[in-house]
């Protein structure tokens, strides 16, 4: 029996304590791994589950089964219902292929953000966006990914983080951005706290167009922005 190489990481749960982890397994037979990742400001936290489907969307894949140990999200009969996921309460045989999120860090990030668009799940807005978040391991992609209910989907730089952290990868270098939509290439509010919780002294680099590129600190995107060092020091 041959075993996983691919590691998997475990949930950012420091604010409550309660771990929580999953795979999704899609129709193409890979794992997705998914933790929970909890974020200072409470409804920016990813689940579980929120985070494992949206990797097999972003990687055009679809969820089919969800292997729950642990996972005790309020959303849960969403994803399952909306998915018609089947459940098992047990772990994957440890022979299934886990998706790998890590690639090469490509010399032509533009041609790579493009590519990535195509990968966007945008049922409502139409509006592709690309992420690459460059790790200690390699490159992690990440495209935007919208469900039924508006509120449930993730932007391309959290689907990127959120791969990485349920790969057991946190060492972060900087992000790519791309929205080739838009004139100005900006994050929203949630992905820059998102990011300020993990990465504030990163830069992001915000590409506009492929020869307009503006480069900014995480923590300078979100000005006097809470993370979890700043319960650390009271
Ligand atoms: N979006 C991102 O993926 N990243 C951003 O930083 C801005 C917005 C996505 C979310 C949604 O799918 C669409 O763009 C419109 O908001």
């Amino acid at each position: 029996m041959s075993e996983n190489k691919i590691k998997t990481g475990s949930s950012y749960s420091p604010y409550s304590g309660q771990q929580e982890s999953c795979y999704i397994e899609g129709s193409s037979g890979l794992l997705y791994p998914g933790v929970k990742i909890e974020n200072i400001s409470y409804p920016l936290t990813i689940s579980a589950v929120q985070a494992a489907v949206c990797s097999c969307l972003a990687n055009g894949d679809t969820p089919e089964t969800l292997y729950q140990p642990g996972v005790k999200s309020d959303l849960l009969k969403y994803w399952v219902d909306e998915f018609k996921l089947r459940v098992l309460d047990e772990q994957p045989a440890s022979e299934n292929p886990i998706y790998n999120p890590v690639s090469e860090i490509s010399d032509n990030i533009d041609t790579e953000l493009q590519q990535l668009c195509d990968k966007a799940v945008t049922i409502h807005s139409d509006f592709p966006v690309s992420a690459i978040l460059i790790t200690e391991a390699g490159a992690i992609s990440g495209v935007n990914v919208e469900v039924s209910v508006w509120a449930l989907g993730l932007c391309a730089e959290r689907v990127a983080l959120s791969r990485a952290i349920s790969a057991g990868i946190t060492a972060f270098r900087f992000m790519h951005v791309y929205a080739p939509k838009s004139e100005f290439c900006s994050p929203c509010g949630a992905c820059r706290q998102v990011l300020n919780e993990f990465m504030p002294k990163s830069m992001v680099y915000l590409h506009h167009t492929a020869s307009a590129i503006s480069k900014h600190f995480v923590e300078h995107l979100l000005p006097y922005g809470i993370t979890s060092a700043s319960l650390k020091n009271k």
